[in-house]
């Protein structure tokens, strides 16, 4: 059963990407003098290497619509529709997220290597919120991207979290964007809207914004070592559950696409953990039986808390604390599943083969 809510104005797609709950892209805001401090010697040729293809800027044409594009644009049936919508609106705030907290960086740091990388990764995530807005534009749906900017609330992130965290969202936008476009590959009847057609090129944009993540984390080691393997631990499993309880909630989008929504999350967390291994040296046991029947556990805790949203009242309030409670045990007996490890590579960097 889908728990997305009706969008019908473009003020509900605003008010939906304003909104922030454990499952909606977030705003972030962090100490810039972390960046500023970063020393990229040891890792110099690699950061040289990766600046060189920002500059030449391959995907500088990608982002525009042509006749193609449009004519392919089709009426939905409503369920659909509205699942479709929701998508777009959660991604628009995603690459939007990214976009802001990138020149935001670029503003206020010194560090002129910095800047520069901020400056490329920002261009890239205004174009991809810009291309998704004027797909919402077709539905008369577009965000204010403005608004947002000045009136979603930001949350404050450690420097360290902001490189755990914004790595994965990279690294898992290209796992997404390159698995639903081979899904429709295989099948190009199921591609019922021509965004899709764009997502390859648009995810090595993502595969080498997570490349400069792990560059940087590379070049400060104690990021990757002693307890902070344990802060990369909650990390990858938050985001992972995160990911799995929000795609279980759009199951008219994957039926469409064809996909099965656990089997497609499991596609996405094997390619992102492949890439993980290049910067974590620990990664989640996905085969592993509790794992996945946690996760599972987890997307029924979500359902049965939006069922109790709408109950409301005192029943529904304490329904709504016991299964938060039920929730955090259950992601505390999957953090303490025990996690595999290895040796890191020496090369930092990772080709897009998937
Ligand atoms: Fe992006
Ligand atoms: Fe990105």
């Amino acid at each position: 059963m889908s728990s997305v809510i009706a969008i019908n104005t473009a003020e509900d797609a605003t008010t939906l990407a304003k909104a922030n709950t454990l499952l909606t892209p977030r705003f972030y805001r962090t100490n810039n003098d972390a960046f500023d401090e970063i020393d990229l010697t040891p890792v110099r040729a690699e950061f040289d290497a990766l600046m060189a293809e920002f500059s030449s800027d391959s995907n500088r044409n990608h982002f525009e619509r042509n006749a193609e594009f449009t004519a392919q644009i089709r009426e939905l049936p409503p369920a659909l529709r509205q699942e479709f919508l929701d998508f777009l609106v959660s991604s628009v705030t995603a690459e939007f997220s990214g976009c802001v907290l990138y020149s935001d960086i670029k503003r206020r740091v010194k560090n002129q290597d910095i800047k520069d990388l901020m400056g490329y990764m920002a261009r890239d995530e205004a174009r991809h919120a810009g291309f998704i807005n004027q797909s919402l534009k077709d539905f008369g749906l577009a965000v204010d991207l403005g608004f947002l900017r000045k009136d979603k609330k930001y949350t404050y992130f450690a420097p360290k979290f902001i490189m755990y965290a914004t790595y994965l969202s990279e690294k898992i936008g290209y796992a997404r964007y390159i698995s639903i476009y081979r899904q429709l590959e295989r099948n190009p009847e199921r591609r019922f809207h021509p965004i899709f057609h764009w997502f390859e090129r648009w995810c090595n944009d993502e595969f080498r914004h997570g490349e400069a993540f792990a560059i940087m984390m590379r070049a400060q080691p104690k990021l990757l070592t002693g307890y902070n393997k344990l802060w990369i631990r909650f990390f990858v499993l938050a985001v992972f559950a995160t990911m799995y309880v929000r795609d279980h909630a759009r199951p008219e989008l994957h039926g469409a696409l064809g996909l099965d929504a656990t089997e497609y999350d499991y596609e996405v967390f094997r390619i992102t953990t492949a890439c993980t291994t290049q910067v974590f040296p620990v990664t989640l046991d996905l085969e592993h039986p509790v794992f996945r029947a946690g996760l599972d556990t987890l997307t029924a805790i979500s359902v049965a808390t939006t069922a109790a949203k709408a109950q409301g009242g005192i029943g529904g309030l304490l329904k709504r604390g016991v299964l938060a409670i039920r929730a955090t045990a259950v992601f505390a007996r999957l953090y303490f599943l025990r996690p595999q490890t290895h040796a890191l590579p020496e090369a930092i960097r990772m080709a897009p083969v998937w």
